[in-house]
């Protein structure tokens, strides 16, 4: 034993090391008893815990697991753009870890809603990953505030579901830096997560198991993750490629330690590489001892339904409100209409299955709180067609009423992890009972509740009101209640646009991939990035959500503060006389540029709550990484100098104010060459002016004269200057020599 209380990998034998780096079986890590590290559970996440009452037998069953809070899955938790919030459901889940002798809960999953109808997007976070990053953060860090670890997932670019665990997810260097990794990035930057969970799918070939550019080049190397990898589970094909690529450990384990110890002995493993990745699992127990040493704990389990329901009530997003129909008065006439209502769909499925500590529908909740509503369920939740006799009954239950509020959405068996869905349309019978409904009561509010985007354009118009509900967890109908009768304002934001139709998507014409592989055409251009950019309608816009109250957003003020950096300040005013919640957002918008660049882009929000008439300033520091794209010139990020817009706004699609600033730009530049074109030269600054010279020279004499006309300028901007001969034969020449050797004499 080396001095320290613990065991480190010097003390162990070949054979221990090569343990560590597999669990002990599907939800334990795997110890080595004699020598003092225990094998300590790992289990799901993400939003909650799901502890398998199978664990002890290794086998899976989704669907059984011990009861634990279940808190808004990412897709409703997203809309709150509340990290504080988010931190919050952090600490709650870590102190049902600890009651549980869980010492690492798998997730959350940050990866990228590229395609809304993708399987798990209902566990993810944002088409936008600055705002996945800047919410998730919480999970990780109140999580791990307690003492116990997070597994940020899937790393990189699970997108998709179809053939998931096969699938090269085929990118480009800039859409994976700019678009697919920087929550990750963020995430492992600020809080360092003590694990991460590699993805099923290849990206470009490789599968991410096996990758030694992304599990230690980018993820180590450059971002300085601390932590482990381990593989999501069955994704480690090759024990040796991945031990040397930097995965950790495998889960679960396929029994085949073994193959390491020879892969050691023979040399195909370095002795270095094996103690790193051993080193870090002692690491990753030793970080969690002190909590799972705690004994007797028991979680506090109505505050964490508490936590629950404040995440839910700001997971909601009023999309629409017309004749503000809603909130609903106290002594309204209310019809209840939708078996969700009465059976919520309050999680996904899949691996994050939780068993709920408690569940209060809506339906209970308007029990218990003594409002007297008509309730008819109007359809199934299976997949069976309308039932013409359940239907006439709901349209029966809405006449007459001062107000209809119709629960639709997807049943369970229409998205899930594992498959992705096929259609962004809810069931056509609950459109039809909808269509029914309306024809005898105009008074209809729609709760949604669904994982992922629905279209809502071929039915909003039979509905005053869309509130979209997302899936809230086990305190959803609390959460609505209030909500819906005014007892708070709603104040979630859209982290996902409703387009109008799947067919607008970027992603479709590449989606989901064909022959094992999937091509990310739409390059950085991902959800708003690309509907603002190429100016596309949408039903609801990125960042958009209505409250009770009103807002005013005023007195945008840009400044620079360095050579590439700025700040932002607003004041936001509730301009209503009900108490809400506002989310202030900060997109910035780069002018001319070499790359395609998206119009504009989130760089920070601030959610602020605010009393009727009350109002605050909000200030932002915008960083160099703002404004900067990845250049797959100089592999690396880049900002070019220039102007560019700081929007201040309550939506991608609202902008309150812009400011301006002119930032000098990092400098990068590649030097000319005989390759570089006439375009490339007149905009750099040495080689403008040999440029500039060129000109000069041929009408003094000194040079064959240069075609001189706007449209031959135009011409050359993308003419190599080697090709000059073609188009002045030897006299081409000698201006091709005139400024390569210029550039030598000022560059050498
Ligand atoms: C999922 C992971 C999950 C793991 C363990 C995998 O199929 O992709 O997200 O953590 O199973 O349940």
């Amino acid at each position: 034993m080396s001095e320290s209380t613990y065991p480190e990998v010097n003390d162990l034998t070949l054979e221990e090391k090569a343990s560590l780096t597999s669990g002990g079986d599907a939800w334990h890590l795997q110890g080595v008893e004699a020598k003092g590290i225990p094998g300590y559970m790992i289990t799901d996440g993400p939003h909650g815990l799901r502890k398998s009452l199978a664990s002890s037998t290794g086998e899976t069953d989704l669907n059984d697991s011990v009861p634990a809070t279940c808190f808004p899955p990412a897709a409703g938790l997203s809309s709150s753009w509340n990290p504080e919030l988010i931190h919050q459901v952090g600490e709650a889940m870590a102190e049902e870890c600890i009651q549980e002798k869980v010492a690492v809960i798998l997730g959350p999953g940050v990866n990228i809603k590229r395609n809304p109808l993708g399987g798990r997007c209902f566990e993810y976070w944002s088409e936008d990953p600055y705002l996945a990053g800047h919410e998730a953060i919480g999970i990780v860090a109140g999580v791990q505030s307690k003492g116990i670890g997070t597994s940020l997932k899937h790393f990189a670019a699970n997108n998709q579901e179809t053939d998931r665990l096969r699938v090269s997810a085929n990118i480009s260097q800039r859409a994976l830096r700019e678009i697919y990794f920087p929550a990750f990035e963020h995430i492992v930057k600020e809080a360092q997560p003590w694990t991460i969970m590699c993805s099923y799918n290849r990206i470009n070939g490789v599968h991410s198991a096996q990758n030694h550019w992304l599990l230690t080049d980018v993820l180590r190397d450059e971002w300085g993750f601390e932590g482990i990898v381990m593989s999501d589970w069955g994704a480690d094909h090759d024990r040796v490629a991945s031990l040397n690529a930097g995965l950790n450990l495998e889960m679960p384990p396929s029994y085949t330690d073994d193959q390491i110890v020879y892969a050691a002995r023979d040399g195909r493993i370095q002795p270095e590489q094996l103690d790193r990745m051993a080193q870090g699992m002692i690491d990753l127990v030793n970080k969690t001892r002190a909590a799972m040493s705690v004994e007797g704990y028991r979680f506090d389990v109505d505050a964490h339904d508490e936590v629950a329901h404040q995440a839910a009530v700001e997971s909601m997003v009023l999309l629409k409100n017309d004749d503000a129909i809603l909130p609903v008065a106290s002594d309204a006439k209310v019809a209840v209409i939708g078996e969700f209502a009465r059976t919520p769909r309050y999680q996904g499925g899949g691996s994050s299955h939780i068993t709920p500590t408690k569940m209060t529908s809506f339906l209970d909740t308007l029990t218990a709180r003594g409002v007297d509503a008509k309730f008819a369920p109007g359809f199934t939740l299976d997949l069976e067609p309308a039932d013409a006799a359940m239907a006439a009954d709901a349209v029966e239950v809405a006449k007459g009423a001062d107000i209809v509020l119709m629960f639709l959405g997807l049943p369970e068996a229409a998205e899930s992890e594992g498959f992705d869905r096929e259609t962004l349309d809810i069931p056509a019978k609950q459109v039809e009972l909808l269509e029914a409904v309306a024809a005898e009561n105009k008074n209809i509010v729609v709760v949604l509740s669904n994982g992922s985007v629905v279209s809502v354009a071929p039915w909003a118009d039979n509905a005053k009101g869309i509130l979209e509900s997302w899936l809230l967890g086990q305190a959803g109908g609390p959460a609505l209640a209030d909500v819906i009768f005014g007892n708070v304002s709603p104040s979630g934001k859209l982290a996902q646009t409703v387009p109008m139709d799947i067919n607008d998507d970027p992603s479709m014409i590449n989606w989901p991939g064909e022959e094992g592989h999937v091509d990310y055409g739409e390059g950085v251009f991902v959800g708003y990035r690309y509907y603002d950019t190429y100016d596309k309608a949408v039903d609801y816009p990125f960042g958009y959500g209505l409250s009770y109250a009103t807002f005013e957003v005023s007195d945008v003020k840009v400044a620079k503060t360095g050579a590439n950096t700025a700040s932002v300040s607003a004041v936001v005013k509730n301009t209503s006389d009900v108490d809400a919640a506002e989310t202030v957002q900060v997109y910035v918008a780069p002018g001319k540029s070499a790359v395609a660049r998206p119009i504009h882009e989130l760089k920070g929000f601030r959610k602020v709550f605010l009393k009727a008439g009350e109002s605050a300033e909000v200030s932002f520091d915008l960083d160099e990484r703002a404004f900067a794209y990845w250049s797959e010139k100089f592999d690396d990020w880049h900002v070019e100098s220039g102007e560019y817009a700081i929007e201040v706004g309550t939506s991608s699609r609202d902008i309150a104010g812009t400011g301006m600033v002119e930032l000098d730009g990092d400098g990068k530049a590649e030097p000319l060459t005989e390759w570089s074109t006439f375009g490339e030269w007149s905009d750099d600054p040495v080689g403008s002016k040999i440029v500039a010279s060129v000109y000069a020279e041929g009408e003094a004499g000194n040079l064959p004269k240069m075609p001189d006309n706007d449209m031959m300028r135009m011409f050359l901007r993308s003419m190599p200057i080697n090709s000059m001969p073609m188009l002045m034969s030897e006299g081409g020449k000698k201006i091709t020599a005139f400024m390569l050797d210029e550039y030598a004499k000022v560059t050498e």
